[in-house]
């Protein structure tokens, strides 16, 4: 097996490790050992994972000593939904689940978003652990304690803060995954690239052809320098009352863009795309220079991200989308703009229409 890196989340009593390296899945008993030894065990997965590792994850589950039963649901976006953290609650009833026994989360961002939830509720909360089997949930979903479903009347609305008591990260998970997960996830990387690591936006810049050939790696290093800088900024601010909504990077204008496109438009798309109309409203406004913003775009379009809107879209209307996002203060968009590679700054107190031109600016 290759190197295993250990990543410390400070969050005092709710503190935890990550804990990354290529092939740990297969030799992952010592380290669940401490956490599920002698307990039940429910191993969330989806209908694609599941097939794919659920029977090596449950076999290291017994092998550190725990009884595990697989509970699979439809893979998704459509099943985080209460009724399915309804059946996860009931699944766990059935199997005689109580309050010293633990949720396994395996699976991408859905699934440990739903993981987190439903152990954050059963019988008043008890213990999960994430393995994330997508580059997104590696590098952002599954570090941070924020667990949910979605509701009809939008994503996300419902959901607790909920840390885990581990995160198991095996890079060779993302062999399997579509490439074009892979590319959402790298939105997200080059995300913490620009928001606070300049070295790690220079090394993706310099290795086009290990992330396009997903060279695992150098995944392995990237999601762990990611997940370092998620776990800074999570223990510095657990429950995003200032620092933590500098994650939130694109994401304003990239929600408005995905929900505008009817979600043809994937979510690390609408970011990709969100984090060029920012970097165009922070150099309209002064904040940064061109030759920046060029660079962020020219790093995003050589991993196939892409940086405009299709044609026909409608700014205005993209514009709109952005008010109904949660993330507004007093009326007022709070948007985070870069300064530079690794500054960002939250701002709000822009015209609408200097926000506007911006998204205008990356129409084709
Ligand atoms: N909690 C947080 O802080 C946080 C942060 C960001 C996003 N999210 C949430 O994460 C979700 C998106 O996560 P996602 O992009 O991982 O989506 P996902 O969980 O739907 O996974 C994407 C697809 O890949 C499949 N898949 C997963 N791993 C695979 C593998 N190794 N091989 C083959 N197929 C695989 C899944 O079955 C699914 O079809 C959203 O619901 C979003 O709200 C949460
Ligand atoms: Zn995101």
């Amino acid at each position: 097996m290759n190197k295993i890196i250990k990543i410390p989340v400070g969050l005092g009593e709710r503190s935890y490790d990550i804990i990354a390296g290529q092939g740990i899945l297969g030799n992952a008993a010592e380290y669940l050992s401490p956490f599920v030894k002698g307990r039940k065990c429910l191993l969330l997965t989806d209908s694609n994972v599941g097939p794919i590792y659920a029977k090596k994850v449950h076999q290291m589950l017994t092998a550190a000593g725990s009884e595990a039963f697989i509970f699979s649901f439809p893979a998704g976006e459509e099943h985080k939904t209460l009724k399915t953290v309804g059946s996860i609650c009931s699944y766990a009833v059935k199997h005689g689940l109580d309050r010293s026994s633990l949720i396994v989360a395996l699976g991408g961002g859905v699934c440990g978003d739903i993981a987190g939830f439903a152990a954050a509720i059963y019988m008043r909360g008890i213990n999960f652990i994430q393995i994330p089997t997508t580059l997104l949930a590696a590098v952002d979903s599954s570090v941070g304690g924020k667990t949910g479903a979605d509701l009809p009347e939008g994503k996300n609305l419902i959901g607790a803060f909920w840390q885990p008591k581990l995160v198991l990260m095996d890079p060779e998970v993302l062999t399997t995954l579509p490439f074009k997960e892979i590319r959402c996830g790298l939105a997200e990387v080059v995300k913490y690239g620009v928001i606070m690591d300049a070295p790690l936006f220079a090394k993706l810049e310099q290795n086009i052809d290990k992330l396009n050939a997903v060279d695992l790696q150098f995944y392995a290093e990237i999601i762990a320098r990611c997940c370092e800088l998620k776990a800074k900024v999570v223990a510095a601010d657990e429950r995003e009352g200032g620092l933590r909504a500098i994650l939130n990077y694109g994401h304003t204008f990239g929600h408005a863009v995905e929900l505008v496109s009817n979600f043809t438009l994937a979510h690390g798309e609408g970011v990709a795309i969100g984090m060029n109309m920012a970097a165009e409203l922070a150099v309209q406004a002064g904040l940064l220079d061109l030759a920046v913003a060029v660079r962020q775009r020219k790093l995003l379009e050589k991993i196939v991200l892409p940086c405009t809107l299709p044609p026909g879209a409608d700014p205005e209307k993209i514009y709109a989308g952005m008010l109904k996002d949660k993330k507004k203060v007093g009326g007022n968009l709070n948007l985070i703009v870069p300064l530079e590679i690794g500054k960002v700054e939250i701002k709000s107190g822009f015209e609408p229409a200097a926000i506007i031109n911006a998204i205008r600016c990356c129409c084709e």
